[in-house]
């Protein structure tokens, strides 16, 4: 489709295969399969679920948010549901948000999903992009419980003055499509990508300390860091930023490529059904993605 190479796709990002789902697969469809299986783990049933936020910029439709069309999937009849725009933060502030009213006692348990259609948004003639990107869905519950740890620290922030580094410039109200107006692939994805790779390791960097010293930890306390999977040398350049041991970070671009909002669940989810988080490990979640935006999460698991 484009002038590129495996070669270099692998050398320079990781990745070697992403998922499409197929044309009537949308987010929702993939969210709630993420979300039945979550639910399942926590044993708990819909009805239980009193909050629901969705991380994703490939909603469903321009109106509802996707987090209602899920509640009516998933048959949720006592949650608000509501959408997060974060890009590839969207999970890691979704649970940002949700841990807070679960403490203060406002929301009981909560339904957290990061999903994205991305092939839908990717602009397939633009090699810049096209290789990088794949579909996913990935969910969480959180509730109030006895005992230690949970949710140690976030830590949330964006810059909008870097937002045209990594945006979809048509589509919106500054640039609504119309008939008579020649949109040139700028209603998809348009990034780029070098700019975004220094800010990215630079501050993703700087989120996971932020967390780690509001918890009062340090990098070697950590067991388990669940990265954004944006490409491999943006891992790569993090673990030796916080000097952690590789081992200790979970790595699934080469399977999954960079599937934006899903791609903290989806790892954090496969590491813990691999047996590699343990209860009491220290788990840190951090990610970097358009707004530009980053956050992080240190959870006791
Ligand atoms: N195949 C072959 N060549 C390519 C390809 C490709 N698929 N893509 C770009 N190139 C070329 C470029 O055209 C350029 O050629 P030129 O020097 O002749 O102009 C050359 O490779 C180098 O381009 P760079 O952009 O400097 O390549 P870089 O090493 O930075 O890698 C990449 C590009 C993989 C995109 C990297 O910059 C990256 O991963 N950036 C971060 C992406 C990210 O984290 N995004 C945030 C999350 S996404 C979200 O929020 C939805």
């Amino acid at each position: 489709m484009v002038d590129t190479s495996d070669e270099w796709i692998v050398t320079r990002t990781g990745i070697r295969e992403r998922h499409i789902a197929s044309n009537g697969c949308h987010s929702s469809d993939m969210a709630v399969a993420a979300s039945k299986q979550a639910l399942e783990m926590a044993g708990c049933s819909g009805d239980e679920i009193d909050l629901l936020i969705v991380g994703t910029v490939t909603p469903d439709y321009r109106l509802p948010s996707t987090a209602c069309v899920i509640q009516e999937k998933m048959h949720l009849p006592n949650a608000v549901g509501f959408d997060i725009v974060a890009a590839c933060t969207g999970f890691i502030n979704g649970l940002s948000i949700a841990a807070p009213l679960i403490e203060v006692g406002r929301y009981s348990k909560a339904l957290v999903i990061g999903v994205e259609k991305l092939s839908s948004f990717t602009n397939y003639a633009d090699r810049n992009t096209c290789v990088l990107f794949g579909d996913a869905a990935g969910a969480a519950v959180v509730s109030r419980e006895e005992g230690e740890g949970g949710v140690l620290s976030t830590f949330m922030k964006s810059d909008g003055n870097m937002r045209e580094l990594l945006w979809a410039e048509v589509g919106g109200t500054v640039n609504p499509y119309s008939p008579d107006f020649s949109f040139d692939g700028r209603d998809k994805i348009l990034m780029n990508g070098s700019d975004v790779f220094k800010v990215a390791v630079k501050e993703m960097g700087r989120a996971a300390q932020n967390v780690l010293d509001e918890a009062g930890l340090k990098p070697s306390d950590i067991a388990m860091i669940i990265p954004h999977q944006a490409n491999i040398r943006i891992i790569d350049a993090l673990a030796k930023r916080l000097k952690v041991d590789p081992e200790k970070v979970y790595i699934n671009i080469d399977k999954y490529g960079n599937t934006s909002a899903a791609s903290v669940p989806l790892a954090l989810d496969q590491a813990n059904r691999a047996g590699k988080i343990k209860p009491g490990d220290n788990v840190l979640m951090v990610a970097f993605g358009g707004g530009l935006i980053w956050g992080a999460a240190l959870v006791r698991w």
